[in-house]
């Protein structure tokens, strides 16, 4: 069996691969900021030697969208640095990665779904970090997966879902965006990707490769606060505003929405729809 190192795994989507049926698939080692620091290069090194790591599942990155609007230095020093660190390392030792970007690289206004071969238009310092994470390893040369994904969610961690039911608890009425569209991912269906890359990762992690994905279906923040709301039964009414009327510090693409044909092709997969995805999750969290 291979060695799979999981960094950054106190995220949400690190703690929901540790939580995963993964035993069978690979020996998993999971390490936090504080056991194994991505910026820190020797770090990295003594932990792949330590482990003999075969494949690495990146999920540490720096994702405060707004707050990398004035830490750009740490933005950059995480998602971009340390993944050049990642790669060299990688190289070195012949490791395989799989790392998650972003949606938000697509940074233009759009009318339909954006394939992979779609110019790249970063808008914030987080996208621009992140897609220069990405040039890192394209440029390598490793053998590696690049899956940008986008709205990602979970019953761990900091997301839209849990801050919509935490404030629905406090407020009778919550404003949320009715001009941004996306799909919503929930952490669970993104384990399942990984986990099939990991699976047959002889044919399908060999060259370099970037797929999108997210949940099916398309729908804006406002309809996606609705269906909380809706599927968990609460009262709170959403009430929809303009992106202009809720100023961020980061500018957000008003049209994310991601073709996935590449990735349903290459691991012949169905992949869920966002609102069914939602439901599961809501359960976990109500449980
Ligand atoms: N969240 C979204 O909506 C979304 C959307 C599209 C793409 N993505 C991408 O999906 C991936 C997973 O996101 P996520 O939501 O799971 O992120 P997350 O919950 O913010 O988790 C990121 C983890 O990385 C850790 N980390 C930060 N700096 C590190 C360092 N220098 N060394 C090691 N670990 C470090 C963080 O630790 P601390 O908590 O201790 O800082 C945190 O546990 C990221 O690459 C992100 O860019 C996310």
């Amino acid at each position: 069996m291979e060695n799979i190192w999981v960094s950054g795994s106190e995220g949400q989507l690190g703690s929901e691969i540790e939580s995963s049926n993964h035993k069978c698939i690979g020996n998993f080692f999971f390490t936090k900021q504080e056991e194994v620091d991505i910026t820190e290069k020797i770090q990295i090194e003594n932990y792949i030697k330590l482990k003999n790591i075969d494949l690495i599942i990146n999920c540490a990155a720096y994702t405060a969208v707004d707050k990398a609007e004035e830490e750009i230095e740490i933005a950059y020093k995480v998602n971009s640095l340390a993944i050049r660190n990642l790669v060299e390392i990688c190289k070195k030792y012949k490791c395989k990665l799989i790392h998650i970007s972003t949606d938000f690289v697509y940074g233009d206004t759009y009318l339909s779904p954006i394939n992979e071969l779609t110019k790249t238009s970063p808008k914030s310092v987080y996208a621009k970090s992140k897609l220069d994470g990405e040039r890192h390893i394209i440029n390598s040369k490793i053998d590696s997966v690049i899956i940008r994904t986008s709205w990602l969610y979970s019953k761990f961690g900091n997301n839209f879902v849990k801050t919509i039911l935490q404030l629905s608890k406090k407020k009778e009425t919550i404003s949320v965006v009715n001009d941004q569209y996306g799909t919503p991912t929930y952490t669970k269906d993104l384990v399942e990707i990984c986990l099939e890359f990991i699976k047959t990762n002889k044919e399908n992690i060999n060259g370099q490769e970037i797929y999108n994905y997210s949940n099916e279906g398309i729908c804006s923040w406002y309809e996606f606060a609705c269906e909380i709301i809706n599927l968990s039964k609460l009262i709170s009414l959403i009430v929809p505003i303009s992106s202009k009327e809720f100023c961020t510090l980061a500018k957000r693409p008003a049209y994310s929405v991601l073709d996935k044909d590449k990735i349903k092709k290459k691991l012949s997969i169905e992949i869920p729809f966002w609102k069914d995805s939602l439901s599961l999750c809501i359960k976990e969290l109500i449980k």
